[in-house]
């Protein structure tokens, strides 16, 4: 096990709540927090989302008062951390998920919403993608897209977003979205092989990381990040210039 010292999550922002219902209302303002004051100080929010369970109910509070009508929506931009190379109207779409949670229920313009194509061959859509982050950072002037927020979650193995072990895209430092086939021992397989991810790079320039964990399946997983095992994708995202949170439902 290679461990990192410097990337022990103890010396993180680790709030470990009761339930999803509290892990919603924390993340939800933590977002609305970090939108209002993106739009203050530099007119728009930029923001990943996460995909897979965890996130929707937090997707879905955003939506409600006192957050559905009041936040500068039309000035945040939505990207992904990761996409399944599935159709956008496909149920296991990060896409479609965010959608029906969020993005049809608020009112942020449609081309301010950049998801991954899906539905076309991956290393394409890796690459539109990269295409799309490499715009966003020419527009602000910077080698790497430095998002506002991005949210991510932790995998039974320790992945999070489509950084999985074992596959080419945890070192890719070159791109800014990177394919990614998952091997067969993948604990990801049960949704889609193939898969588009933000990278390592993006990810670790962020203003603020937020993981939304819950699940009694990731126990291992979390102990190895707090423990700064770099085996763990998840261990490795260490935001440079930039705020790291860990919101844990507590297991039974
Ligand atoms: C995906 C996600 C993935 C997810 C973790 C945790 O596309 O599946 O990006 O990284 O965040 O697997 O998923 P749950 O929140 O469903 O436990």
């Amino acid at each position: 096990m290679t461990t990192h010292p410097h990337l022990r999550l103890s010396t993180m922002n680790l709030q470990i709540l009761p339930d999803i219902d509290e892990l919603a209302e924390r993340a939800a303002g933590l977002f609305a927090r970090s939108l209002r004051d993106a739009v203050a100080d530099r007119g728009r929010f930029l923001v990943a989302l996460s995909g897979g369970t965890t996130p929707r109910p937090v997707y879905e509070r955003l939506a409600r008062e006192p957050y559905g009508d009041v936040l500068g929506w039309k000035g945040t931009s939505i990207y992904f951390g990761d996409e399944r190379m599935v159709p956008c109207d496909s149920s296991e779409s990060n896409y479609r998920m965010a959608c029906v949670a969020l993005l049809d229920r608020v009112d942020i313009p449609p081309w301010n919403v950049h998801r991954i194509e899906g539905e076309i061959v991956v290393a394409e859509a890796a690459q539109r993608y990269d295409d799309d982050l490499r715009r966003l950072a020419a527009d602000q002037q910077c080698p790497v897209p430095r998002f506002d927020l991005i949210l991510l979650g932790l995998g039974p193995d320790g992945h999070t977003a489509s950084l999985f072990p074992g596959t080419d895209a945890l070192e890719n430092v070159e791109d800014r979205a990177a394919p990614v086939s998952l091997p067969d021992s993948s604990q990801g397989l049960e949704h889609a092989r193939d898969r588009v991810t933000m990278t390592y790079p993006v990810i670790n320039a962020a203003r603020h990381v937020v993981f939304l964990v819950a699940g009694n399946d990731k126990g291992a997983a979390l102990a190895r990040v707090q423990e700064g095992d770099g085996s763990a994708p998840a261990a490795r995202v260490r935001p440079i210039d930039g705020d790291l949170t860990w919101l844990v439902v507590r297991t039974a």
